[in-house]
């Protein structure tokens, strides 16, 4: 090599360890050292060098995490060491069981549980050799997996290379899983691309770490916490805990919620409190997974023939569930679409009653084969609604019935056509009084023009009764009006008209979004009223104009030009400006929180995460999820989390919720 060339390698060696270093900093310690900025100054200059000397790339490379090409199917690996599968337990007594059995193979000794939770994901084995990751593979029946190295590059909390000073050579074992919201956001594209949904969260997992072009995996919002340290050429640690310690110094993500017990009772204790909190993780777990912390006793213990002896796992009450189709019904949503939705036998599934499921839309319904009378599985998993996964088509009858979706809307009458392209039918009445309540009770709602009071039913009957047609008659109803409605006497109908009053005030985002233009959430109003600042501009702008706005594609786009090009929604806008909403946005620039970055963390009391969120955005202020360098103030609600210890440590300004209010003009 020449001397130039090895100067642009010893510099590509340097950007990679920094990178590196940045990365582990940024995605697996949520503690961030540089700016944004920074880090794509440095990304930008390894990528020049690999672009004039492409023969030198590294395979270590930050930028290697996605490769060029799609692979014909996933080669086959052994695995080292078999990748068992824990036993299950149900019970407090069987959990106590295990204790005993455990207790009596090791003479009575002294035991030390560690407790972790169950991450509902894909287990996956991740080899390194010399601190560089060199291969990942799936369970698969756990004596031979599938090689799925390119796809797990793409998960950014895995090193390419790892910490120096720790792990070398050496496999460790974990749970690739996406979190509740990924997987959310996942299905509603999905869902718009008519493509069929997961139904859970490991599933979800399961298909992204197995598509054969890395570019669809790259996509997938998945992550990883690593568990197990299952083979390392340098000597081990003695225990369960120092392994993850171990793994954890090394740049390895794991999970922040392992905990250690001597006595069984306390481990049951700790399972009974997760059995709450687990709703409020970010990710799905499905059970507690409890193992002795000795790796020497571990050994003692052994394995059967399909588990460790050293562990089990305590599954909490399954979200699957069957029960009966009994019918499916037709609802009509506010921008007129007909959604199938199954109508099922009452049945309990993970702590609720499950009496309705979406179907979505026709061709999930004949994906699913589904016929009306089936025994069909409902799962339901975390925050997700309930899905309908299959018929157990075992249990048919031949009395069960095809499914025939409706041409017609089954509220007005009307027509409902499917155009080229897209998996919805639609009703083509826009005066449907299906559609007119839906767009109502969207206009009123909490994340719009919160108007307290006028929820679903009222919207119902004000409909009726021929009272309200659309939103801007909400502004111009009287208070005798009101009070022939059921249920609303004196005192309600003046609250009602005081809620209707309050929400002029809204800002101009809220209107945007309270409009209902179809695939325009709350983000999405929130984008095109900081880009165009006035709805005048934004009624004027080209489908082009609109469609660069961060967060709009095209599909968007389209469906905004759709809207305001149509003519009964302009004079709806006009009319809503008579009646004083706001039509432009205030704030930002200027504004007395002008530049200024919050974070807030733990629970507010006079107002909610999304109003305080507003309040700061309106003052031209941001907010950002984590703390970095950049975090001016931390305003710290009830039951703070860690990212005030972390904004301690930083020594950032810490605000409390008086102190945030007085800031942003309040008492
Ligand atoms: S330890 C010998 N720890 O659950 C088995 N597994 O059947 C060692 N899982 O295949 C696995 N979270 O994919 C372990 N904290 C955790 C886990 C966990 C999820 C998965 C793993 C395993 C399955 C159990």
């Amino acid at each position: 090599m020449t001397d130039a060339k090895d100067r642009v390698v010893k510099r590509m060696r340097e950007l990679i360890e920094l990178i590196s270093h940045h990365d582990i900093k940024y995605y697996v310690e949520d503690n961030p050292e540089i700016s944004d900025y920074e880090y794509d100054t440095l990304l930008r200059e390894l990528r020049d060098l690999e672009e004039k000397h492409p023969e030198l790339v590294l395979p270590d490379s930050p930028t290697q995490r996605v490769s060029g090409k799609a692979l014909e199917e996933f080669p086959q690996v052994e695995h080292m060491v078999a990748m068992l599968s824990l036993d299950n337990c149900y019970s407090e007594d069987e959990l106590k069981e295990f204790d005993a059995r455990v207790r009596k193979l090791l003479g009575g000794e002294q035991v030390e549980y560690v407790v972790e939770l169950k991450i509902d994901g894909l287990g996956v084995a991740l080899m390194y050799e010399d601190g560089l990751f060199v291969r990942g593979a799936t369970r698969g029946d756990g004596r031979i997996g599938e090689e799925v190295t390119q796809n797990i590059k793409t998960i950014k909390s895995i090193p390419l290379r790892l910490r120096p000073g720790g792990i070398r050579t050496a496999e460790v074992r974990g749970e690739v899983y996406m979190s509740k919201d990924g997987l959310r956001k996942l299905n509603r594209e999905r869902e718009k691309a008519g493509e069929p949904l997961f139904a859970n969260p490991r599933n979800a997992a399961a298909g992204s770490i197995r598509q054969l072009d890395s570019k669809v995996a790259a996509s997938r919002p998945l992550d990883i916490f690593l568990y197990t340290l299952s083979y390392s050429k340098d000597s081990m640690p003695g225990t369960h805990e120092g392994c993850l310690s171990l793994m954890r110094s090394s740049g390895l993500r794991t999970s922040p919620q392992t905990k250690r017990f001597e006595r069984i009772e306390d481990v049951l204790g700790h399972i009974a409190s997760w059995e709450s909190k687990r709703d409020d993780l970010g990710y799905e777990i499905d059970g507690i997974v409890v193992k002795v912390n000795s790796l020497e006793q571990q050994r003692r213990l052994g394995y059967t023939a399909k588990n460790p002896r050293w562990a089990i796992a305590y599954k909490y009450p399954p979200k699957q569930m069957t029960t009966r189709l009994l019918g499916i019904d037709i609802q009509v949503g506010r921008t007129g679409t007909l959604t199938p939705v199954a109508v099922l036998e009452p049945v309990q599934v993970g702590g609720v009653t499950v009496t309705h499921a979406t179907l979505h839309n026709e061709d999930e319904v004949k994906r699913k084969g589904l016929r009306i009378g089936d025994h069909v599985l409902i799962e339901r998993a975390g925050e997700v609604i309930p899905q309908v996964v299959k018929p157990i088509v075992e249990r048919r009858t031949g009395a069960e019935k095809e499914f025939r979706m409706p041409t017609s809307c089954p509220v007005c009458g009307s027509k409902a056509v499917r155009e080229e392209g897209e998996a919805a039918r639609r009703c083509i009445n826009a005066s449907c009084p299906a559609q007119v309540k839906e767009r109502l009770r969207h206009f009123c709602s909490r994340d719009a023009m919160d108007i307290e009071g006028v929820g679903p039913a009222l919207v119902d009957q004000l409909v009726g009764k021929g009272l309200v047609h659309d939103a801007a008659d909400l502004y111009d109803l009287r208070k005798e009006q009101l009070l022939e409605l059921e249920g609303v006497a004196e005192r309600s109908s003046e609250n009602i008209l005081n809620a209707i009053r309050a929400s002029m005030d809204r800002e101009f985002s809220r209107v945007l979004f309270a409009l209902g233009i179809r695939h325009v959430g709350r983000t999405t109003a929130n984008d095109l009223a900081e880009a165009f600042r006035s709805m005048d501009k934004l009624m004027s702008a080209a489908r082009e104009e609109l469609s660069v706005v961060e967060g709009v594609g095209d599909v968007v786009a389209g469906a905004v030009r759709d809207f305001f090009d149509n003519s009964s929604n302009r004079r709806l806008i006009e009319r809503l400006r008579k009646t004083g909403l706001s039509m432009q946005a205030s704030g930002r620039a200027g504004g007395t929180l002008e530049g200024k970055v919050f974070l807030f963390t733990g629970e507010l009391s006079s107002m909610t995460r999304s109003q305080a969120e507003e309040k700061v955005r309106e003052l031209g202020g941001k907010v950002s999820p984590s703390v970095t360098k950049a975090t001016d103030y931390v305003v710290v609600g009830r039951d703070p989390g860690s990212k005030l210890d972390k904004a301690k440590k930083m020594g950032k300004s810490i605000l409390d919720e008086n102190a945030f209010v007085r800031m942003t003009g309040g008492r």
